[in-house]
């Protein structure tokens, strides 16, 4: 039998063991996965541990994604971001990738919708540097809105380095009508709007030719999401990323095509 994990602290309410464990049963493959939740300046060491223990992959999150840097090779846009969520002990030293990127690119995907033209990202945290590298990568001109501005325009010039094709900006929140006006994607990486009704954009900036996604899941329809829809844009919710970053790990470890529809209907039979 094959053990896959999450490593974090705390891990308690996560979604990803029945995600994970409905693409097992339904490729009838022989693994579980389990969460692991060791001491804050732990990471590194843990990943250490799994590996002499045989575990076959781990995904990382807070606060362990930057940490675990040390006890991997990361690919390239991990290593460009900074931050792994996803570990193959298949190979030696393990790899470390970051699916957050791959996964909100297939979560667009999924909605028909073509990463061109202008991306407005809101916020500059973990979540938003993965998302700031995606959609630059895709090669679109990436305008970051945060409130600390500054650490926006810090993550633009890392994004303009090295992207592989698109470029980046920082600006203030309050510039966030101006960027949107001819936007064509909007992604909100901030948590407002996690169990409050509150959106960090203001209304009358949302407009029909959007596409908008938002990270935060809970709860799955945003205050963000329900006016953009009333706008008529395409609206894409936080449980697509959440499933797809899930779906690239678990591809990457089994070599499979993950069956996307079972962990998506195991994913929000839990969300409900
Ligand atoms: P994550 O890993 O989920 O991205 P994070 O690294 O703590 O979490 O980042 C949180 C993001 O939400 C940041 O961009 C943060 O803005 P700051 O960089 O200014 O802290 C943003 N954020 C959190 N609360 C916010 C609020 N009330 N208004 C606007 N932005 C907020």
């Amino acid at each position: 039998m094959d053990v896959y994990g999450l490593l974090g602290n705390p891990v308690g309410h996560s979604l990803s063991p029945p995600m994970h464990e409905a693409g097992y049963e339904k490729l009838d493959i022989d693994a579980r996965y389990v969460t692991f939740e060791p001491p804050v300046e732990k990471g590194a060491e843990a990943v250490e541990s799994a590996a002499m223990l045989g575990v076959s992959g781990l995904n990382v999150t807070i606060p362990f994604k930057q940490d675990v840097l040390d006890a991997v090779e990361p690919d390239d846009i991990a290593a460009r971001i900074g931050a792994v969520n996803t570990i193959d002990f298949s190979t030696d030293p393990p790899t470390g990738y970051n699916t957050d990127a791959a996964g909100l690119v297939r979560a667009f995907e999924h909605h028909g919708v073509s990463l061109e033209g202008q991306a407005v990202l809101v916020g500059a945290g973990g979540a938003g540097r993965a998302a700031a590298f995606a959609l630059a990568d895709e090669g679109m001109t990436v305008g970051i809105a945060n409130r600390t501005v500054e650490k926006g325009v810090d993550l633009a010039a890392d994004v303009t380095e090295s992207a592989v094709d698109g470029t980046a900006s920082g600006h203030a929140l309050d510039t966030l009508s101006e960027l949107l006006a001819d936007a064509d994607v909007l992604v909100n990486a901030t948590s407002v709007g996690m169990e409050e009704d509150r959106s960090p954009v203001p209304e009358d900036a949302l407009h029909g030719d959007l596409a908008v996604l938002d990270a935060v899941y809970s709860p799955i329809e945003t205050r963000l999401l329900r006016e953009a829809a009333a706008a008529g844009a395409t609206t894409v919710d936080g449980a697509w990323m959440l499933l797809y970053q899930g779906v690239e790990a678990f591809e990457r470890w089994t070599g499979e095509d993950a069956p996307v529809d079972a962990m998506n209907e195991a994913l929000r039979a839990h969300l409900e």
